[in-house]
């Protein structure tokens, strides 16, 4: 049984995660726009990824027996200065969201909720996988330019996403 501030925090997250899905849409179309179609592609992927987060909190809740109530997304910002602008700020929001795990997991672990805890683990690992990805390409986008971004944008045009069988 969830408590309810943790019942809250977690619905909170659904949001947050669904808001990603539809930030990182925005980017994608920003990308479309540059006729930057792998690294629109990268987003589009990036968002399905986002939404399979959402829908993981979404379950969890509704297993561990709270109600899960959805809320207002905000807009996102659809203008952007260039490409290492649309991947600094999605780093940032990374780091966002990461925060926002390690918020949850330090009230899990007060409450000594186990089954809470055990489920944010994947979610610790997988924001270290995000950031990194994402610092990753911003790295690269400062770097490079001409012809090595037309490579960089074929190499992200490849991205496919399953969802991972979790247990
Ligand atoms: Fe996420």
């Amino acid at each position: 049984m969830l408590s309810k501030n943790l019942t809250e925090e977690l619905n909170l997250q659904v949001k947050y995660e669904l808001y990603s899905a539809h930030l990182y849409l925005a980017m994608s179309a920003y990308c479309t726009d540059l006729q930057m179609d792998g690294f629109a592609h990268w987003f589009k992927i990036q968002a399905e990824e986002e939404k399979f987060h959402a829908m993981r909190f979404f379950d969890f809740i509704a297993d561990m027996g709270g109600r899960v109530t959805m809320m207002a997304l905000e807009e996102p910002a659809n203008e952007y200065d260039s490409l290492a602008d649309v991947f600094e700020k999605s780093l940032h929001h990374e780091q966002f969201v990461s925060a926002r795990i390690y918020h949850l997991m330090n009230i899990a672990q007060t409450e000594k909720e186990h089954a809470t805890i055990s489920f944010l683990n994947w979610f610790v690992d997988e924001q270290r996988e995000e950031e990194k990805s994402f610092g990753h390409i911003l790295q690269q986008v400062k770097r490079f330019g001409g012809e090595a971004l037309y490579h960089l944008d074929k190499e992200l045009s490849t991205r496919t996403f399953t969802p991972p069988v979790i247990n």
